[in-house]
């Protein structure tokens, strides 16, 4: 009766206040006389307010319309209010929520705190008391708005960032591969039957790691390391490197020496020193007699051994001073004879199990070695290794390559 006197009083101050701007508040309570004292008291306080007879009401309200503040009642007909709260929280997680509870509900107020409640107040309802609850829940919901929309611009701000840096290491990676290209064509331009040898090592070993699942990364390093993998031969003399008769043994040394005066050149320069593997170690062979180290099986480092394929291959099928370029059946098949002794039999598998030397780039810029006369064909393999003691199995990719 007494809420019902007041709410009379309430309702005529009320229609003379304007609500454009204010906080709107929900007020859910199954009690008429409750629910019309509650909003009355907050509406003449400078806030907006919408009322529910219960929890279902309240949420299909909220569907509607935005809300600054939910006050509602605990105990209800149809959904109650931690009902109402647990389901309105797995949507809204911002709005705050005032529960009233009477004092025989006090056991309630931990379940309702713990399912998200902002604040309870105790019936019967103090206006000050809903009045300074009210403008808290608002104000924090209000921090909790900012917190979240600097989170956003903090993400925006990093998203941008990390966009920046990306930009930005392409763009150093492609001016640095742009410099390994220089490096491999200075190579190569000394020799004319290897012109192009660096890329198409590099665009096979790229091949080949895509077909092992190497992640981005390592498929940098390898391809940097295959670019680079014959940069040593800058140490090595033209006179020996364009010999189209048998080398001496001191020649032979020399050109054997490449992989370390290659490694040498770019040890201490940290951006190199993930491509030292593939320098020093691309004329190992799978059975331990290759060089410099001798290192056997899985001891020689992956790219390497990658690299040792894609470089052998390439050899055998251009034109080198002591031979014609060979055809790809016939380099596969020296390849398979080698399968196990100089190559590892796994990665030559996943070579040619996916025919990656059937790839027209391997073709593409080959046809300075086409036009070269193969009339210097006096290079005689097998006298090599005899003369200088070397293993029989070696092919003269583990050579030249
Ligand atoms: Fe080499």
């Amino acid at each position: 009766m007494i809420y019902t006197t007041l709410v009379a009083i309430l309702k005529v101050i009320d229609n003379n206040v304007g609500k454009i701007g204010m906080p709107k508040i929900l007020v859910i309570d199954d009690e008429e006389e409750l629910r019309e004292f509650v909003s009355m008291s907050l509406e003449l306080n400078d806030y907006d307010t919408i009322q529910a007879e219960n929890g279902i009401d309240a949420l299909e309200k909220l569907e509607q319309e935005e809300f600054d503040c939910i006050v509602s009642d605990v105990e209800m007909p149809q959904m109650t209010g931690p009902e109402f709260l647990k389901a309105f929280r797995q949507k809204n997680t911002i709005i705050p929520v005032i529960m009233l509870t009477g004092v025989k509900n006090l056991h309630t107020v931990i379940e309702v705190m713990k399912l998200g409640a902002q604040d309870y107040l105790v019936k019967p309802i103090n206006v000050d008391e809903l009045l300074i609850s009210v403008e808290k829940s608002i104000e924090f919901k209000r921090l909790k708005e900012e917190n979240i929309k600097l989170l956003k611009e903090n993400k925006k701000y990093q998203k941008h960032l990390e966009e920046m840096v990306e930009r930005r290491t392409f763009q150093l990676k492609d001016a640095i591969f742009g410099s390994l290209i220089i490096i491999a064509s200075a190579i190569e331009a000394r020799d004319p039957y290897t012109k192009g040898h660096s890329n198409r090592v590099r665009l096979i070993s790229h091949d080949i790691g895509i077909c092992m699942n190497l992640n981005a990364k390592d498929l940098n390093t390898l391809d940097y390391g295959a670019m680079m993998h014959d940069v040593g031969k800058i140490g090595v003399s033209d006179n020996i490197l364009h010999k189209n008769k048998s080398l001496t043994e001191d020649e032979f040394d020399q050109i054997m020496s490449h992989p370390l005066i290659g490694a040498n050149i770019v040890e201490g320069i940290t951006f190199f020193e993930p491509m030292i593997d593939c320098i020093k170690y691309h004329h190992e062979r799978f059975d331990g007699k290759g060089y410099p180290g001798e290192l056997k099986g899985l001891d020689i480092p992956l790219f390497a051994r990658i690299i040792a394929i894609a470089d052998t291959y390439d050899a055998i099928t251009t034109t080198r001073p002591y031979r014609t370029a060979m055809t790809s059946n016939e380099a596969i098949d020296i390849m398979v004879a080698g399968r196990g002794t100089q190559f590892d039999p796994d990665i030559l598998d996943v070579f040619i199990r996916n025919k990656i030397y059937e790839k027209d780039y391997i073709f593409k810029d080959r046809d300075i070695n086409e036009s070269i006369n193969p009339s210097r064909i006096v290079l005689d393999d097998e006298k090599i290794f005899e003369l200088f003691n070397k293993p029989k199995s070696f092919t003269d990719s583990d050579i030249y390559g």
